[in-house]
């Protein structure tokens, strides 16, 4: 895994890759670590930082561990891995081990933070910033109603804004 100038992100179709390609976010450290697929959130610009945002709800098991450290990885795969991407999206850590269900082979980074060797893109990032989403803050109330349940799986997403400090391919 090499490290790589920010500004390839530059000639990614940015919009596509979370959206349509997904991407796994890993936090933990070298002991214990979880990962999680995510389609929400977005790569750009804030307080002069290149950043990510992104939008994890507070049941996820993978939440405990990005409140737990200071960095998370993001990272992203060739379409061969879809089928590993999609049980990181439907198993949870709790009670599936996820790197032996995948076979993706966890990587440790310099800063400490893990991705997979698998990944063709990582993005090594930082928080810098958490809020919780709030009912009363909906303009649009029907995103609320169809998003937000009172059911597992239904809590108002947690958002991070996260600098991306370190590019690897
Ligand atoms: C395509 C896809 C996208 C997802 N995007 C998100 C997301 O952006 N935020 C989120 O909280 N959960 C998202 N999920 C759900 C989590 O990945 C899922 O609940 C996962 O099992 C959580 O694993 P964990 O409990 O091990 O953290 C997504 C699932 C899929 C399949």
């Amino acid at each position: 895994m090499n490290k790589i100038e920010l500004e390839i992100l530059g000639k990614e179709n940015v919009f596509n890759l979370i959206g349509a390609e997904w991407m796994l976010v890993t936090a933990g450290n070298k002991e214990k670590f979880n990962t999680m697929t995510a389609s929400w959130g977005g790569l750009g610009w804030l307080w002069n930082k290149p950043v990510a945002f992104v939008f994890i709800r507070p049941e996820r098991y993978t939440h405990e561990f990005i409140e737990q450290e200071n960095r998370l990885t993001l990272s992203f795969y060739a379409p061969e891995y879809r089928k590993a991407m999609q049980l990181c999206g439907t198993k949870s850590g709790r009670d599936t081990d996820k790197v032996a269900a995948t076979g993706l082979t966890p990587h440790i980074l310099e800063t400490g933070a893990i991705t997979f060797a698998e990944a063709r893109l990582t993005l090594d990032c930082r928080k810098l910033f958490k809020t919780s989403m709030q009912a009363t803050e909906f303009i649009d109330k029907t995103i609320l109603e169809k998003w937000y349940t009172d059911k597992p799986g239904g809590m108002l997403h947690d958002v991070y804004v996260v600098e991306i400090e370190q590019v690897y391919q």
